[in-house]
């Protein structure tokens, strides 16, 4: 079976850990490894916009010795002009992975199952594993020794939308890490709950806790996370602004955690989920997250190539 990292629970908590360490690994010397040498070519294809994502794909497959096909959705149509199977058989007969950003998580196992060769979720409405193995990478390099293994017991606060794909990756990658997530959001925005029992379920064997709860509050945390309240594709920005404005972390918020640091995937919206001052400010980690995209991602290329070699 071809092996996918479709939602960070693909990956079981010994193999996450060897994620990160193959990425702090990859951070620290980014041309140790070639295994795309030939070159071997990955497609990345985004139905959505994206910035941080195609660059990160596209430098980090260079290092790895390949060729990055950069694929626009919108042409492609995949799903709308052809259907998904096909494009998946397609695709599969001509690159080595598939990196795809896209709407309805169903998409994207749809094309996992249909493609021959491992897909990378490069972001859905319901998960973003690759953004979320980068903030962790980011906080064992900052709130621990650089190792998969420090990230245990870290106390995690995630403010605003809970229902979101930030918030439904974080409850998968913390439990895996054996953290403790805290998601502080409205009623009616919560995660999804079958999402909510697989990551409690992985926490029981790890050691971690996912909780949920309306109140909004950071005290005790070791890292506060926010994301967008109106993630692409959503609608009705006004009523969500008004929904979660008591959830915005501000520096009133960070005084509640003096010792915690602060993340956000980006695009950051100043002065709605995040103040200026939390953002731009000292306890940040938002600039170093964003460069960890590539060897975070670079791990998991790695180690999907590995296992495909391996049938
Ligand atoms: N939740 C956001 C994440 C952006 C990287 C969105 O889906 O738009």
């Amino acid at each position: 079976m071809t092996r996918h990292f479709l939602a960070n629970d693909d990956l079981s908590a010994a193999e996450q850990a060897r994620a990160l360490d193959l990425a702090a690994e990859l951070a620290a010397d980014p041309y140790a490894y070639r295994p795309f040498d030939g070159p071997r070519s990955v497609a990345i294809i985004s139905d959505k916009p994206t910035l941080r994502t195609q660059l990160s794909f596209q430098v980090g497959i260079a290092d790895l010795g390949g060729n990055a096909v950069m694929v626009d959705g919108n042409l492609a149509g995949i799903g709308t002009r052809e259907s998904i199977p096909d494009s998946a058989r397609v695709l599969g007969r001509q690159v080595a992975q598939i990196v795809w950003r896209t709407g309805a998580h169903e998409r994207i196992e749809e094309l996992a199952t249909h493609a021959g060769v491992p897909v990378i979720n490069a972001l859905t409405d319901a998960h973003h594993p690759c953004q979320v193995l980068a903030d962790l990478l980011t906080l064992a390099q900052h709130r621990g020794d650089g190792s998969a293994a420090s990230l245990r017991g870290i106390r995690m606060t995630y403010l605003g939308d809970g229902g979101n794909n930030m918030a439904h990756s974080y409850a998968l990658a913390c439990a895996l890490a054996g953290m403790r997530l805290a998601i502080a959001a409205p009623e009616g925005y919560h995660p999804d709950p079958d999402i909510l029992v697989r990551a409690q379920a992985i926490a029981a064997e790890t050691g971690g806790a996912v909780s949920v709860t309306d109140e909004p509050g950071a005290h005790g945390a070791d890292a506060v996370v926010t994301d967008t309240w109106l993630s692409m594709g959503q609608d009705g920005a006004e009523e969500r602004a008004r929904v979660f404005s008591p959830y915005a972390v501000t520096a009133e918020l960070m005084a509640q955690a003096p010792d915690a640091v602060a993340l956000h995937c980006l695009p950051a919206y100043r002065g709605k989920e995040i103040a200026a001052e939390v953002l731009d400010g000292p306890r940040s980690l938002v600039w170093d997250e964003a460069a960890n995209r590539r060897p975070a991602q670079k791990a998991i290329m790695i180690m999907l190539d590995e296992w495909a070699g391996e049938q």
